[in-house]
């Protein structure tokens, strides 16, 4: 990855610019690498959707959604105007040629009048249904024959299994290089699932204890507080596995388990978490209960606000069989991991918005200590807390100050903001810098979207063959169904209550040696 390299001209073409998608993240991640001085000299930012609306209409929408979604709140009104003008809206009809001609007009205009060739970003912001026939319409209006500035960039979901994921990787790869496209995983733009490298592979500390012969099991946690929101006619036909798990968990999980790449280029980062997919061991159909768990949310309380039952939501079937709850222990067979389960869970109107990796390192081999000692013994852990208090957590035991021995837990804290007193930058700031770069070691490979869904194919099937009898199973506000306490139960573990929320409930259990910056 090239740091500190400004991108060359560019357009940038968003389809689905009327949407959701470019007014709450798109357009606020472009206003502020604006605003950082990272966006090129020449850029142009065309929006395509099928709605009626003016360049002025179109720049005061997103004025909107910039003032409300930036991680720096309103806008400054001689920037933002400085930043609209490069703004743009087109009337376009995806399911026709004609636009896609006049595009291609339009863009080699814009190259004409800047006496340079420009880089052209193609954003899908639209449903998967639309991705490859737009994809078929940029091939017959050739607007992808520059291989080195053409870039298309994919939204999730890639395909809504094995097979559909393969047949939207054949229609782009027929038309498209590799290297032309950008598979969009956000969670990859996070700055601290990007620290997981940074952690793992900057320092020596931890790297020998990386492994089974340390390492007693692994939880990864994503929570969401939210419900569907108004997203329902989306996700009652994906649910928790295909939406969360097949992509941000896994990848997450592939950034814990992989190996040391040799360099950090785009292909050696992805060829090492590839290798961690194809290592997890197939997950027997005939025992899928004993490694994956669904759930879905009844009405419940969360922070003082009722929440409805999932099946009352806006666009939700009445009588809808989608998870929103899952869970799955998986495990990674090759000679690091042998043996270490990694626990996944993840759920909507869960009691708080949390993601965090705790990797759970095994007892020590003799207890050197009278019992007496050892009443509150734990283990190590260390946390990585990816959101929303960014940072990573290490506990360890220390003698109890007084005249008998007794060992206690203490946590030793670094967060990020604390230590770096910077406002991160958002997934989709890092994310649209590296398209405009050309640097694709943040998006996903063909062979990684497919070997990620060939993971979940046994339990993607037992799903769909047995049906949930028991829905809705948890209430809204709680961790979740009981069967995910059996899960983990069964193999004489328990989730780890997440850190932050631990600090938040008890300061004084937490041991904190610094306080969580407010
Ligand atoms: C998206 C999912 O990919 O990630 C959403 O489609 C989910 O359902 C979101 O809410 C969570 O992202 P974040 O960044 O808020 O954790």
């Amino acid at each position: 990855m090239e740091n500190n390299v400004k991108p060359e001209p560019t357009i940038f073409v968003i389809f689905g610019a009327g949407g959701d998608l470019t007014w709450r993240k798109l357009i606020p991640a472009l206003y502020n690498l604006y605003l950082d001085g990272w966006m090129p000299e020449r850029i142009v930012v065309l929006g395509l959707d099928r709605a009626e609306m003016t360049d002025t209409e179109f720049r005061d929408h997103l004025k909107e959604g910039v003032d409300k979604n930036s991680r720096r709140g309103k806008v400054d009104k001689k920037r933002w105007d400085a930043f609209a003008q490069n703004l743009f809206f087109s009337k376009a009809d995806f399911e026709v040629d004609k636009p896609f001609q006049n595009l291609r007009k339009r863009l080699e205009k814009i190259e004409k009048s800047w006496n340079a060739k420009a880089n052209k970003i193609f954003y899908l912001a639209v449903p998967p249904g639309l991705v490859q026939n737009i994809a078929h319409r940029l091939d017959s209006a050739k607007l992808y024959k520059d291989w080195q500035r053409s870039r298309i960039v994919v939204e999730k979901p890639f395909g809504r299994d094995l097979e559909s994921a393969k047949k939207l990787n054949e229609t782009l790869t027929g038309i498209f290089l590799e290297s032309q496209i950008y598979r969009i995983d956000h969670y990859l733009g996070k700055e601290t699932v990007q620290n997981i490298l940074a952690f793992r592979f900057g320092n020596t500390l931890f790297e020998p204890l990386w492994n089974r012969h340390y390492i007693d099991h692994v939880q990864i946690t994503v929570a969401e507080s939210v419900g569907v929101e108004h997203r329902g006619s989306y996700y009652d036909h994906a649910g928790a596995l295909r939406d969360m798990i097949q992509n941000h968990l896994l990848q997450i999980l592939c950034l814990i388990a992989m190996e040391a790449p040799v360099s950090f280029s785009g292909n050696e980062i992805r060829n090492k978490k590839v290798d961690v997919l194809h290592a997890i061991r197939p997950i027997p159909f005939e025992q899928i209960n004993d490694f994956a768990v669904r759930g879905q949310y009844a009405a419940g309380w969360i922070e003082g606000e009722r929440a409805k039952d999932y099946r009352q939501e806006p666009d939700v079937a009445k009588d809808s069989l989608t998870e929103t709850y899952a869970a799955l222990k998986l495990f990674v067979d090759n000679w690091r991991w042998q043996g270490v389960p990694f626990y996944l869970r993840t759920g909507k109107r869960l009691p708080a918005k949390i993601s965090e990796v705790a990797i759970q390192f095994r007892p020590v081999p003799h207890q050197t200590f009278p019992a007496a000692a050892l009443m509150d013994w734990r283990p190590n852990r260390l946390l990585l807390a990816i959101q929303p208090q960014e940072g990573i957590f290490l506990r360890f035991e220390v003698k109890h100050p007084g005249l008998t021995m007794h060992l206690s837990p203490v946590l030793m804290q670094f967060y990020y903001r604390e230590a770096f007193d910077v406002d991160p930058p958002e997934a989709y700031e890092t994310l649209l810098l590296d398209v405009m770069r050309g640097d694709t070691t943040l998006f996903m490979r063909a062979d990684q979207t497919q070997a990620a869904w060939q993971v979940l194919s046994p339990v993607i099937q037992a799903w769909e063959k047995i049906k949930p009898y028991s829905f809705p199973n948890y209430q809204a506000g709680t961790w979740g169904p009981e069967e995910a306490e059996i899960l983990i139960a069964q193999d004489g573990r328990s989730w780890v209550m997440p850190t932050y929320l631990q600090c938040q409930e008890n300061m004084a259990a937490c041991h904190v040696m610094t306080r969580p910056p407010s």
